[in-house]
């Protein structure tokens, strides 16, 4: 990837409106692009051709996961764009050292990488107590040039806490809910404290919302989407987002956000729509799979 654009760690507002996409640094020296393809729910045997048009449009990056069951397709697309910037995960079921070590074989075959760009803890099961010890296989994984990065997904800052206290290595980055219905300010300031980023999943809160007045009007003073306003808005908290579009038509109207900037009055706006019980995935406290 190349240097350029490249932002430093503690900016908060991190996206060019010179519509150029723009990579992050993280926290051990190597950048992320900020803008990536979730494919969550995108069925498998269409994954490889969907992976390709955005690949082809644009993105620089995907994320999955071996939960999603469809590394396969991703890794049949990552043959033709090898520099596409790959995410996969480890599942719950899979904690443990041994079990994670297996895991990333297999996620790495489907993939059909030798070395997987990030690999991220997919929840933190913390009643399981094998969380500390999945990390370790992680880190050995990095040591052994099979991962670049290691991170995390829905870790509260308890759990971020007990994974540093007991292995010694920070996350790159934390994946967690965050759309404009839940927009986790202390959790984003706490990753932020101990120099991780944010990742937002469900960053459209899956269409949900798209249609207030609120978003709908700021969107129709840029000349922008709904969708488009939401995505601009997670850039400029600094979020890296990963939209998920099985849809050429919305594949291409989410990578269009790097010709426009939001202003204070907007994000204010924004703001108001946060919700204490916005949450709509499982609490990383209990959840259970
Ligand atoms: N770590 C975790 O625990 C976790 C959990 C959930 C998700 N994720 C990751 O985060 C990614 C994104 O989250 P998500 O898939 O849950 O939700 P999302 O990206 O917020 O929303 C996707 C939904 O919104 C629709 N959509 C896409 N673009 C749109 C637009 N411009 N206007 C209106 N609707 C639009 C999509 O439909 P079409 O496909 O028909 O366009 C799809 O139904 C996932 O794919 C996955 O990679 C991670």
């Amino acid at each position: 990837m190349s240097s350029s654009n490249v932002t430093p760690h503690q900016a908060s507002t991190t996206s060019s409106a010179d519509g150029q996409q723009v990579s992050l640094q993280l926290n051990d020296g190597t950048q992320i692009p900020q803008f990536g393809l979730g494919v969550y729910k995108t069925p498998a045997d269409e994954t490889a051709e969907i992976v390709r048009y955005a690949a082809k449009a644009g993105y620089k990056m995907v994320d999955t996961a071996s939960f999603y069951g469809n590394e396969s397709g991703v890794g049949d697309a990552l043959q033709d764009f090898p520099d596409l910037y790959a995410v996969t995960k480890l599942w719950a079921a899979d904690l443990g050292y041994d079990k994670a070590m297996r895991a990333f074989d297999e996620s790495a075959r489907k993939l059909r990488r030798d070395v997987v760009d990030l690999y991220l803890i997919h929840w933190p099961m913390p009643k399981t107590g094998l969380t500390a010890e999945s990390w370790k296989a992680l880190i050995e994984l990095k040591n052994e040039g099979r991962i670049r990065s290691i991170g995390v997904c829905n870790f509260q800052p308890a759990h971020l806490t007990q994974l540093i206290e007991e292995t010694g290595v920070k996350p790159v980055l934390n994946q967690i809910e965050l759309h404009p219905s839940f927009q986790q300010k202390e959790l984003r300031a706490f990753n932020e404290s101990l120099d991780i980023r944010t990742e937002a999943w469900s960053p459209l809160g899956r269409g949900a919302g798209l249609d207030g007045e609120i978003v709908t009007s700021i969107a129709k003073k840029h000349g922008k989407t709904p969708g488009q306003v939401t995505l601009r808005w997670h850039l400029e908290l600094g979020n890296i987002v990963i939209p998920k579009s099985a849809n050429p038509k919305r594949l291409d109207e989410n990578l269009d956000v790097f010709d426009f900037r939001l202003d204070e009055d907007d994000m204010q706006r924004i703001a108001t729509l946060d919700r204490a019980d916005g949450r709509t995935g499982p609490d990383p406290d209990t959840a259970e799979f």
